[in-house]
C-alpha cells in the first residue's frame, strides 16, 4: 500500500545514540545518589486501571480531565497510560503489603510517562521521569532528604535551578481555607478569567496559577493558606526548613506554589530552571499523607518527587564529555585478514577494551579516518604484519601475535 511519510507520533521523539549516552549517564548518576540513601529501584506497569488515576491524581486535575491516554482493552476494561508514578507506587505498596515492612519504605524508579499536552520545547506526550518516594513515615527529615537528593542530582547534572517551597497543611485546614478562598473568588468573580471562574467550585487553588492579569490582581489580595496552617503542620514545616538550612540547601518560600495534582498535604516543592523558558519545572513533589488510604490501603504518610529526564538534559550546562578509557579500532589492511581482525576484536572486547573493526568496506585511509571519528585511542592494523598505533603519541610498533596486540592496547 502506498502511503504518506511515516513519522513518530506528535509529541514523541526518538532517542538516538548520542542522546542515549547522556540519558544513561543521568540514570546512573541518579541510581548512585538514590541507592546511596537507601532507595531501592522499582518498576510498575506503564498502564494501570483508569480508576487508579481518577482516584489518585484527582478528578478535577488537568491531568485526569484532559491529558490521559485512556483506552479499552479487548475485555472492555478501561486502562490508562500512566501520566505519573505516585499513584502506581502507592497501588504497589498496598498490593504487596509493604506496610508490614520496616518503615519508611524508600523506592525510586525511572521510565516513560504519557500526557496528552500541547507539545512544545520541554513538553512532550511521552516523556521520562525519575521518581523517588518514601512511604510509611511523616518524619520531616524524609521531606528534607528527598529535596536534598534531587538538588544533588540536579547539581551533578549541571542544572542550575531554584528551589521553591511551601506547605499546604492538612485536608481539614485546606477545606476551611478552600471556603475562605472560595468566598474571596466569588467576591471578585467579574475580574477572573473564564477558566478560573469555571473552576471556583472544583479547584479554587488553581487560581494562583493563572497568568490572566485580572485574576492575578484579585489573587494578590487573596487569603494565604500558609498563614492558616494548624500548629502541627506549622511545626512540621519549620522542621523541614531547618533541616534544609542545615544541609545548606537554599530555597525560596512561594506561597502560590500549587502543584497540578490533588494528593498533596504539607510540604510541596518545585525546582525551576531559568534556562528552560515556559516549561521551567525540572522536578517537583511533596507530601501525600492521605493517598495510600484513599486508594484502599491503611493510613500511610508518604512523600516524594519526580523529575523530567528530558528537561534536566535540556537545562544541563554540562558539556558531553567523550567516553573515557581505551577504545581500539581494528583496521583491516588486507581483505583476507578479516577473519583474524574479527578474532582480535572479540579478544579485545573480552579483555574489557571497547573495540570496533572496519565493517563498511573503507579504504585503508578511510579506515584511519573512521578510527579518528570514533575517538579511538589505539589502532591495530591487521595486514601482512600486525601493528599497534597509539593515537595520542602517534607511536606505531609491530607486535608478534594477537595476544601481544591485546596486551599492548590494554596496558
Ligand atoms: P509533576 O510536577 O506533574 O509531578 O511532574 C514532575 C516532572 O515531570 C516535571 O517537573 C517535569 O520535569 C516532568 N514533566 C511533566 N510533564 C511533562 C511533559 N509533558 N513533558 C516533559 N516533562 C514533563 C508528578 O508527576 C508527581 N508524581 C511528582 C511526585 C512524586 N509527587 C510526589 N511524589
Amino acid at each position: 500500500m502506498a502511503g504518506g511519510k511515516l513519522q513518530a507520533p506528535r509529541g514523541t521523539f526518538d532517542v538516538l545514540p548520542a542522546d542515549a549516552q547522556r540519558r544513561d549517564r543521568l540514570v546512573e548518576l541518579s541510581a548512585q545518589v538514590l541507592e546511596g540513601a537507601g532507595y531501592g529501584r522499582t518498576e510498575t506497569p506503564v498502564f494501570e486501571d483508569t480508576a487508579l488515576f481518577a482516584r489518585g491524581v484527582g478528578e478535577s486535575t488537568d491531568i485526569v480531565q484532559k491529558e490521559m491516554f485512556t483506552f479499552e482493552d479487548k475485555g472492555g476494561r478501561s486502562l490508562t497510560l500512566r501520566p505519573e508514578n505516585t499513584a502506581g507506587i502507592c497501588r504497589a505498596y498496598i498490593e504487596h503489603g509493604m506496610h508490614k515492612l520496616p518503615q519508611p519504605v524508600k523506592l525510586w524508579s525511572w521510565g516513560p510517562f504519557f500526557r496528552h499536552e500541547a507539545p512544545q520545547a520541554g513538553r512532550y506526550r511521552q516523556f521520562t521521569q525519575l521518581d523517588a518516594e518514601a512511604l510509611g513515615s511523616d518524619d520531616p527529615s524524609l521531606d528534607a532528604e528527598l529535596i536534598v537528593l534531587l538538588a544533588q542530582i540536579l547539581e551533578r547534572s549541571g542544572v542550575k535551578a531554584r528551589l521553591l517551597l511551601s506547605s499546604l497543611g492538612n485536608a481539614e485546614t485546606r477545606a476551611e481555607y478552600g471556603e475562605e478562598l472560595h468566598a474571596h473568588l466569588r467576591a471578585h468573580e467579574s475580574e477572573l478569567s473564564d477558566e478560573v471562574r469555571a473552576r471556583i467550585d472544583t479547584n479554587p487553588l488553581r487560581a494562583f496559577d493563572s497568568d490572566h492579569p485580572g485574576t492575578r490582581a484579585a489573587m494578590a489580595e487573596a487569603p494565604r493558606l500558609i498563614d492558616r496552617l494548624d500548629a502541627e503542620d506549622t511545626v512540621h514545616f519549620a522542621e523541614v526548613r531547618a533541616l534544609l538550612e542545615e544541609a545548606g540547601c537554599a530555597y525560596e518560600l512561594d506561597h502560590t506554589l500549587v502543584r497540578g495534582l490533588d494528593y498533596y498535604t504539607r510540604t510541596v516543592f518545585e525546582f525551576a530552571s531559568d534556562d528552560l523558558g515556559a516549561q521551567s519545572g525540572v522536578g517537583g513533589g511533596g507530601r501525600y499523607d492521605g493517598l495510600v488510604e484513599k486508594l484502599g490501603g491503611p493510613p500511610t504518610p508518604g512523600v516524594g518527587w519526580a523529575a523530567g529526564v528530558e528537561r534536566i538534559l535540556l537545562a544541563s550546562q554540562a558539556t558531553t564529555e567523550g567516553s573515557a578509557g581505551t577504545r581500539a579500532y581494528v583496521v583491516v589492511a588486507k581483505a583476507d585478514e578479516r577473519l583474524r581482525a574479527f578474532g582480535l576484536v572479540n579478544s579485545l572486547r573480552a579483555a574489557g577494551v571497547t573495540a570496533e573493526m572496519e565493517q563498511a568496506g573503507r579504504s585503508f585511509k578511510g579506515q584511519m579516518k573512521q578510527a579518528d571519528r570514533v575517538g579511538a585511542t589505539h589502532v591495530v592494523i591487521v595486514g601482512d604484519s600486525l601493528e599497534v598505533k597509539d593515537m595520542h603519541t602517534g607511536e606505531q610498533r609491530e607486535v608478534a601475535s594477537l595476544e601481544d596486540a591485546v596486551e599492548a592496547v590494554g596496558r
